[in-house]
């Protein structure tokens, strides 16, 4: 109901925006959902119209969700049209699991505004009538306390390429419940059953095969996250996408550059069970021989049928020569590695879906994207995928939003 209710300003919003020539000039959109984390610290304004005012009949709310720290609220700028103490007329209000309280004027804000007792949440919604306006807000919503011990300055507040386990697991099987928190799956409107796969590389951005993608409009797809089992309502959410773009060299004959990126209509909140894969290292170019894991939702076997649950293999990747030889020669191009283990492999509606290997500090980076295959598991011919670190300049260009890094302390026992 909430996503829906995002969904609507979304949708409404850029349209307001268009017609009235009002602009967000700072700050996070409407409808943005972020956590807070100790050291966070992010912008919010009202937006600002021709006239030099904020517009009328505004509805904009920014969602935070608070992680173990105390979140506050403080304008250097906050002039709204509006009366009294309650602030009747335009106002900015804060929401926490203990206080609720309208602002309007700079000096109700003097020493900012905090919930001295803990709260899960800090929403705060801008509404403005019809009836006169001023020039609007800017305000930072931060976090503090309860810092953890920093044993190494953080890249940032949030890790990529972070299995969710507690304990190891040995492939070939149903991988434990949003084990691969970067997963998702690529459905049509209104399916369960993902026709392709894809991986979390930013707050609004997902990777796939351009085969997946190529001569579909976005509104064809959609992305689901923390999804598990297709046939259950388990929790997964649903994203629309706003634009995408295929390799400029993609091909749909010799299936080079087989990669493709979807930027998100709005932000996907990271949690344990969704966050971003890391992209490998520039410098580490090869990732031949290396064991790796690919998951999806597709068949089972060579024209069986589909998996409810997402399935992960463990594979080993080989070098292009040998898989070129296995192909018959002159198929193996630069732009693909392939990965092969007895009996395992991934099969069709997992293209776009991940190949991930893990790197010392046990975090997990994108190597592959299932790309093709001739049958599968056939001893014969290995699993093909595109080879990310061929295409690393472009992907990382065209990412959106929120970035994580990796982790790279080696703990002792990791
Ligand atoms: N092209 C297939 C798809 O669209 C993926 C095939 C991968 N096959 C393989 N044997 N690894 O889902």
């Amino acid at each position: 109901m909430k996503n829906l209710l995002l969904q609507v300003f979304l949708v409404i919003l850029p349209l307001t925006m268009v017609y009235g020539q009002c602009t967000l000039k700072e700050g996070l959109p409407c409808g943005s959902k972020v956590k807070l984390v100790s050291g966070s610290s992010f912008t919010i304004s009202s937006k600002s119209c021709q006239n030099g005012l904020y517009p009328k009949r505004e509805n904009c709310g920014w969602y935070f969700e608070v992680d173990g720290c105390k979140p506050s609220l403080n304008c250097d700028k906050m002039a709204l049209k509006a009366k009294g103490r309650k602030c009747k007329g335009d106002r900015l209000k804060v929401e926490t699991e203990n206080r609720r309280k309208a602002f309007c004027r700079k000096e109700q804000l003097e020493s900012g505004f905090t919930d001295a007792k803990p709260t899960e949440f800090f929403d705060i919604k801008f509404t403005t009538n019809g009836r006169g306006e001023d020039a609007g807000f800017k305000c930072t919503v931060s976090c503090s306390g309860e810092t953890p011990t920093i044993v190494a300055p953080p890249v940032s507040d949030c890790n990529c390429g972070k299995a969710n386990r507690k304990h190891k697991t040995v492939g070939g099987s149903e991988t434990k419940v949003q084990e691969y928190p970067w997963q998702v799956a690529i459905v049509s409107p209104g399916q369960s059953l993902p026709f392709c796969g894809g991986a979390i590389l930013s707050s609004n951005t997902v990777i796939t095969a351009a085969h997946c993608t190529i001569g579909q409009s976005v509104g064809h797809f959609k992305v689901v996250v923390n999804e598990h089992d297709v046939s259950v309502d388990d929790g997964q959410e649903i994203f629309d996408v706003c634009s995408k773009k295929e390799h400029p060299n993609y091909s749909s004959n010799t299936k080079e550059h087989d990669v493709s990126i979807l930027t998100l209509c709005k932000p996907i909140s990271f949690t344990k069970t969704v966050a971003p894969v890391c992209l490998p290292d520039q410098s580490r170019a090869a990732y031949d021989n290396v064991l790796s894991t690919v998951t999806g939702w597709g068949t089972l076997f060579a024209g069986g049928p589909q998996s409810d649950v997402l399935m992960g293999v463990d594979v080993n990747t080989i070098g292009n020569t040998d898989c070129d030889n296995d192909y018959g020669g002159g198929i193996i191009k630069d732009s693909m590695i392939c990965a092969k283990a007895v009996g395992k492999d991934a099969c069709q509606g997992d293209s776009g879906g991940p190949l991930v290997t893990k790197e010392p500090g046990d975090f997990y980076s994108l190597i592959g994207i299932v790309s093709f295959g001739a049958g599968c598991a056939d001893p014969d011919f290995p699993g093909v995928y595109a080879r990310v670190t061929e295409d690393l300049p472009w992907i990382r260009q065209n990412i959106n939003g929120k970035q994580c890094g990796a982790n790279r302390n080696i703990s002792p026992g990791s």
